[in-house]
């Protein structure tokens, strides 16, 4: 039988998903609340035959509902949309930042809760997301989850939901540290002397590379960084100076615990 899935909110995220989902469309009776649709979501639904904005209240449970609305709408939205789309055997799979599953159970008086945690790259396919779930929530429920976030890229599994903190500082937040350093890189060519769009394009391209290198090759960043490093090279003394008294290393410690302070004090 197919499983009728519910996604709340279809913005950048969840309209990933549901373009992930379309070449499942044969397993799935979907339906998406999104006040504002876009195109491609329209597009997707269409021609997917599935159904956009049906009222609610009318609505059936559903197997598994997707929450992909900001954490500050959560409530609201779960009074008004999503109380009538759960049921005693739904899934809720939420992938809203900060809010914990004992939280989300309690607004939907939802049994059965998976809290998830992408980042943007989840939107090309090549995100990572990790999840957690407690040891009560039946293994079919648990293979939806993972085979409905599967298209944004890879996914782990947590041990505890405490660690989600530190995945949203590693990895939620962590495509952010890289587009700063692509950003460090281009002005400090610029300072000296390359015009700027040619130091853009050189930095950005350097990044773009060395992940692409780091994906193909299967190598690990220690080993790709070794083997470009030559003692008493250019890179050498560039790494040298990034990672002095603790450097680059000591910084990015610091940030993630700032980030962790931030997600908790938002949890809140
Ligand atoms: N972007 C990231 O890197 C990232 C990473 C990890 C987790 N997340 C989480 O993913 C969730 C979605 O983030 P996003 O970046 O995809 O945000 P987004 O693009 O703003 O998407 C949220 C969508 O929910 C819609 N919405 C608002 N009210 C609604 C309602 N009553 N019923 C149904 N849909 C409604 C919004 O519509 P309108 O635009 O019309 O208001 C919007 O399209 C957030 O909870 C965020 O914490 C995001």
């Amino acid at each position: 039988m197919k499983k009728r899935i519910a996604l709340v909110g279809g913005g950048r995220m969840g309209g990933a998903m549901l373009r992930g989902w379309a070449p499942m469309a044969d397993a799935f009776d979907l339906v998406v609340f999104e006040p504002f649709p876009s195109a491609e979501v329209i597009e997707i639904v269409t021609y997917n035959q599935w159904d956009l904005n049906p009222d609610p209240a009318q609505s059936a449970t559903f197997d598994c509902v997707v929450l992909g609305i900001k954490p500050q709408l959560f409530v609201a939205v779960g009074d008004q949309t999503i109380k009538h789309l759960v049921g005693e055997a739904t899934l809720v799979l939420s992938i809203m930042a900060g809010i914990g599953t004992a939280k989300i159970a309690e607004v939907l008086d939802a049994t059965h809760v998976i809290r998830a945690m992408p980042n943007t790259p989840g939107q090309i396919g090549k995100g990572v997301t990790a999840y957690w779930n407690s040891p009560t929530i039946p293994a079919e429920a648990e293979a939806l989850a993972v085979s409905l976030l599967r298209p944004l890229g890879t996914v782990e599994k947590l041990q505890s939901e405490k660690q989600m903190d530190a995945v949203t500082a590693v990895s939620g937040s962590g495509p952010a540290y890289v587009f700063l350093l692509a950003e460090a890189m281009a002005a400090a060519g610029e300072a000296e002397g390359l015009e700027r769009g040619l130091a853009e394009r050189l930095a950005w391209q350097t990044v773009i590379g060395a992940a692409a290198l780091m994906e193909e090759t299967g190598h690990n960043p220690q080993d790709l960084r070794r083997a470009v490093t030559s003692p008493e090279g250019t890179t050498a003394a560039a790494t040298d100076a990034l990672t002095a008294g603790g450097g680059i290393i000591t910084l990015v410690r610091r940030a993630v615990e700032a980030a962790i302070h931030r997600s908790r004090q938002l949890g809140k």
